[in-house]
């Protein structure tokens, strides 16, 4: 087998033979294809695409390069989810909790943020005592012993993708389609859930910015997951601007409690709704309303096992950032939009994300909304205070926040406008 010979055939777009690929990514993991030789062949793949036949082999070769997980003994069905990645998307503090307190597993193996998107990791992490590194016992044992894990992948799944995914990082191939389903459900298919939710973000805070994009990255996905008999639905979801009040790690956790004991943001509570709802349905689950278990306490009871099981502490302070800036609302009139990658961009930049993955981040930074688009605002009205520990770096956040909302003046359409745009759908498709 001769790597110059498969980079050749995808530069002239045709398709990789089972064999070659079979050999290919097992070679590439052992260091026997070099990393020049993989990036000519992800910039190829990014230029010139794949057949479904080439994904599913390429998804079915990275998974072997690991371990598949079992998942045994838990006496209820497994159940996971998925978010492509935006800003303010907490969703999984909540979830997790919540489809466990209905009568699901929840194995979730999390990632850290890269960029401007949170990790779910880091946001836990703001939970004094908690810990994201557990053994496979030790996964296993919290999964059993509350009905929900949230924890860092082991080295064990899919090491492949871990090598290509830190090469596409920096070959600028990150964007293909194949690549990331490939990705994403080689590692969802290896951490052994027996169904998958996918929440597919659109918009200018997500990976794909444009809907047709993020319908065929869907589609691509869950025919992946039905060829590995993985029960998988998408969901396409609006990020042009970010989800509920707060964009930080701390501050997200503040907010996802909020939700779980009952109240939060009306898009935070829809959303966890309707993928708590998906979730329950592809486990086989009926007959449990999550929004009850919202309001009864049971899915905050979890929460809170959940964390301690994990080495936190559920009634610890956490983290406030010690600087505040607040930025103001310039006129009156109606907010028409706030733009989720400038918001995202600014959190970052505040400390909330990472540049490289071995940077700290500030567990308190981010920015706190005070208003969502379709609100009124009043000229002089806070609309964002933004946190950091250090404050040298308000001026690259506010240089991010250049131009990202967008005030209109009193006028005869305006109350019609402020009610189309607060009724905008947050679910834009579902992909089955
Ligand atoms: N997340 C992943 O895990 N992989 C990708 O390629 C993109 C996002």
């Amino acid at each position: 087998m001769d790597v110059i010979d498969i980079i050749i055939a995808k530069r002239e777009s045709r398709e990789l033979t089972d064999r070659q690929i079979d050999w290919l990514i097992p070679a590439y993991t052992a260091g026997t294809v070099a990393d020049e030789q993989m990036s000519a062949l992800a910039m190829a793949i990014l230029l010139n695409g794949m057949s479904r036949r080439e994904v599913s082999r390429w998804t079915e070769a990275m998974i072997r390069t690991g371990i598949r997980m079992e998942l045994p003994g838990l006496g209820r069905p497994t159940t996971d989810k998925h978010s492509t990645g935006g800003v303010g998307d907490k969703i999984t503090l909540p979830l997790a909790p919540l489809v466990a307190s209905c009568g699901a597993a929840v194995p979730q193996l999390s990632g850290r943020g890269l960029g401007h998107t949170g990790g779910t990791l880091d946001k836990f992490e703001s939970i004094p005592g908690w810990r994201a590194q557990l053994s496979e016992a030790e996964m296993l044992s919290v999964l059993r012993e509350t009905g929900a894990v949230v924890c860092a992948a082991g080295d064990g799944l899919a090491p492949a993708d871990k090598k290509l995914y830190a090469l596409r990082d920096v070959t600028g191939t990150v964007e293909s389609i194949p690549l990331i389903a490939s990705s994403i459900m080689s590692k969802k298919i290896a951490e052994g859930t027996g169904a998958l939710v996918l929440d597919v973000k659109v918009g200018s805070g997500a990976f794909m910015k444009d809907l047709d994009r993020a319908r065929e990255l869907a589609e691509t996905m869950v025919s992946l997951g039905t060829d590995h008999d993985v029960k998988t639905v998408a969901l396409l979801t609006d990020m042009s601007t970010p989800l509920g009040l707060t964009a930080g790690n701390a501050l997200e956790v503040r907010e996802s409690v909020e939700v779980l004991a009952g109240g939060g943001p009306a898009d935070v509570v829809e959303l966890t709704l309707a993928l708590a709802r998906e979730m329950l349905a592809n486990a086989g689950i009926d007959g449990v309303d999550p929004a009850e278990n919202l309001r009864n306490g049971k899915a905050m009871d979890v929460w809170r096992r959940m964390v301690r099981a994990q080495g936190g502490d559920p009634d610890a302070e956490l983290p406030v950032a010690r600087e505040q800036h607040v930025l103001t609302a310039q006129s009156s009139g109606t907010l028409v939009s706030l733009d989720a990658l400038q918001v995202g961009v600014a959190a970052w930049r505040l400390g909330a994300g990472r540049a490289r993955k071995e940077d700290p981040v500030q567990a308190g930074a981010g920015v706190v909304m005070h208003a969502k688009p379709g609100d009124e605002v009043s000229a002089g009205q806070p609309l964002l205070t933004l946190n950091t520990d250090t404050p040298e770096r308000f001026d690259a956040a506010l240089a991010a926040l250049e131009g990202a909302w967008r005030i209109e003046r009193a006028g005869s359409g305006r109350a019609r406008e402020a009610e189309a745009i607060r009724s905008r759908p947050l679910i834009l498709d579902r992909i089955a």
